[in-house]
């Protein structure tokens, strides 16, 4: 087995979006992300600007191009408001960049050292699927509130959060036989493990079937399930993610939560858009996952999802997509000893995915 790559947890997470300043207000205003900082013509960037918000431990960047040959405008005309970087917090920015890029990664930034009244920071970065790429991050003689470069963002609206902690998985979605290459990658250049995979017999529908492998680093704070598209009767929700988005690309982000009752209740009051949950789920779930903790008449009620392994219980809901193109969403998930991802869930979420894509005309 090869080493995995040191890696400390998920640094930041930055989405090329349209409008920075009104994606911003809706991760506040919807999602309760606090804001922390902000770069952009007034701290003396010309092409671009960035809102930088936090709940616990996940940060978000968002970035919208100011001028139309800024390198954002154009991710952005093709792809769409979607992730651009999962930022690794690394011991190392240098090593990590010289031992993945010498394994064979695509070199996206040098290493590189910047600095402010706040101290020091190295970034170096590399591609991964698609126009995705890892930014490492060695942030130990730093303690500004983000990066070098970022003023303070101190509005006064700031609407409480809604429990969030951390980031679970970052899941990927890539072409028709691109999986296998997608986990080599992370196996061979970061040192990841494997930790499950499914194949199209685990999860398909009538009409839609996907693969799947779960990327992961030895400590387990970084988990990458890696989708691709399998044959099925009708246009799966990967392959119109690869249509829409124009390739590869993040497909979600799990948020995990301790309370997952208490998270969904205020964001759907708040105004976030959940998958639809076909009532009929919930005839048939308490029976496939035995007893657990939480009141099954308020999980109905919420319309959470739930599901089990070996190791215990997970309950979780996905987001619609968030922008207006059918791609990027997010899940929000409470981990009751489950270390698994939910795969009970997938037919019946497939088959409320395929009622909104038929609803679209993309099915
Ligand atoms: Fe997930």
């Amino acid at each position: 087995m090869t080493k995995s790559l040191p890696i400390k947890g998920t640094d930041y997470v930055e989405f090329y979006v349209g409008n920075a300043k009104q994606a911003a207000h809706f991760y506040q205003s919807a999602f309760g992300f606090q804001p922390v900082a902000y770069a952009g013509l007034e701290t003396g960037l010309k092409d671009r600007t960035s809102y930088v918000l936090r709940q616990d431990k996940i940060t978000f960047v968002l970035t919208a191009a100011l001028t139309p040959d800024s390198p954002v405008a154009e991710h952005h005309r093709m792809h769409g408001d979607g992730v651009k970087v999962i930022a690794l917090w690394v011991e190392d920015a240098r090593k990590s960049y010289e031992e993945t890029v010498s394994k064979g990664a695509r070199s996206y930034m040098e290493p590189y050292t910047i600095s402010d009244e706040h101290g020091e920071v190295v970034l170096s970065g590399i591609y991964t699927y698609g126009e995705t790429v890892h930014i490492f991050v060695e942030r130990e003689n730093y303690n500004g509130p983000f990066l070098p470069g970022f003023v303070e963002w101190n509005p006064e609206y700031r609407p409480e959060d809604t429990g969030l902690l951390y980031v679970d998985h970052i899941v990927g979605n890539v072409g028709w036989g691109e999986m296998d290459q997608v986990a080599e990658f992370y196996r061979t250049i970061m040192g990841f493990d494997q930790l499950i995979s499914f194949d199209d017999k685990d999860i398909s529908t009538e009409y839609t079937a996907l693969k799947s492998k779960v990327m992961a680093n030895d400590n387990m704070r970084i988990k990458f399930p890696i989708n691709e598209p399998a044959k099925g009767l009708k246009r799966s929700q990967i392959e119109e993610f690869l249509d829409f988005y124009i390739g590869p690309g993040p497909q979600h982000v799990a948020m995990a939560t301790n309370d997952i009752i208490a998270t969904i209740k205020q964001q759907r009051e708040r105004g976030v858009d959940f998958l639809y949950v076909p009532e009929s789920y919930y005839d048939t779930v308490f029976d496939r996952v035995g007893k657990i903790e939480e009141d099954l008449d308020i999980l109905k009620k919420l319309k959470i999802l739930i599901d089990r392994d070996e190791d215990g219980y997970l309950l979780q809901l996905f987001t619609k997509p968030v922008q207006d193109r059918p791609t990027f969403f997010f899940e929000i998930i409470q981990r009751n000893g489950a270390r698994s991802f939910g795969k009970g869930n997938f037919k019946a979420l497939f088959e409320s995915i395929e009622h909104e894509q038929s609803l679209r005309g993309t099915l």
